[in-house]
C-alpha cells in the first residue's frame, strides 16, 4: 500500500465530470486501497479518486472514530434523499484549513459497485449522510463551497490563497535555514 499526494483546489481535475469505472481488476483494488491508506493518514472521513489525480467512479469512506467501517464506492449513485435538510460543518483534504455550513438532505441511500462489481445498497444519516454527499459531488466536479453563496465562496477561496501563500512562505524560510518541515 502506499499514501498517495492529494491534489488542492483549484486544480482541473477537481472540476472534472469522472468517468465510470468499467473494468473490476487489481489495479482498481489497489488505487481503492492506496486510497484509504491516504484518507486514514490525512486524517479525513473521505476520498475521492479525483482528490489522488485520478478522474474516475470512486470514492472510499469512514466515518466511524475507530476506522473500522471502510465503505468503499464504485459508480455510486443516490437513488433516495429524505425532504428533510440538514446543516453541516463540511471541510475538505482538497481545501486544506477551509471550512463552512453547507445545507443537504438530512438522510440518503446510495446504490454503488463494490469492488468485484457487485451492487449494493446503504442507507445513510448523519455525517455519513453529508460525507456521502460531499464525495460523489467530486465525481461531478463540484466541492462543497461550490453550494455556498458568491460571497461566502470568494471568502473561502481568498482564504484558501492565503494559507497556501503563508505555507510557500515558510517552505522557503526553511529551506533557507537549512530545516526541512520533516524535522
Ligand atoms: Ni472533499
Amino acid at each position: 500500500m502506499a499514501k498517495l499526494p492529494i491534489v488542492i483546489y483549484p486544480n482541473p481535475v477537481l472540476a472534472e465530470k469522472c468517468a465510470p469505472v468499467t473494468v473490476f481488476d487489481e489495479k482498481l483494488e489497489t488505487l481503492a486501497k492506496d486510497m484509504a491508506e491516504t484518507m486514514y493518514a490525512a486524517p479525513g472521513v473521505g476520498l475521492a479518486a479525483p482528490q489522488v489525480g485520478q478522474p474516475i467512479r470512486l470514492v472510499v469512506i469512514d466515518v466511524t472514530e475507530e476506522k473500522n467501517d471502510l465503505i468503499t464506492l464504485v459508480n455510486p449513485v443516490i437513488t433516495e434523499k429524505s425532504e428533510e435538510i440538514a446543516e453541516c460543518e463540511e471541510g475538505c483534504l482538497s481545501l486544506p484549513g477551509v471550512w463552512d455550513r453547507v445545507k443537504r438532505p438530512a438522510v440518503v441511500t446510495v446504490r454503488a459497485q463494490d469492488l468485484k462489481g457487485d451492487f449494493f445498497e446503504r442507507h445513510c444519516e448523519g455525517l455519513l449522510a453529508v460525507c456521502v454527499q460531499h464525495e460523489l459531488d467530486h465525481l461531478d466536479g463540484v466541492v462543497f463551497i461550490d453550494h455556498l453563496s458568491r460571497l461566502k465562496k470568494e471568502r473561502d477561496k481568498k482564504k484558501l490563497h492565503k494559507l497556501k501563500l503563508e505555507a510557500q512562505k515558510k517552505a522557503k524560510e526553511d529551506a533557507r535555514n537549512g530545516t526541512s518541515p520533516r524535522d
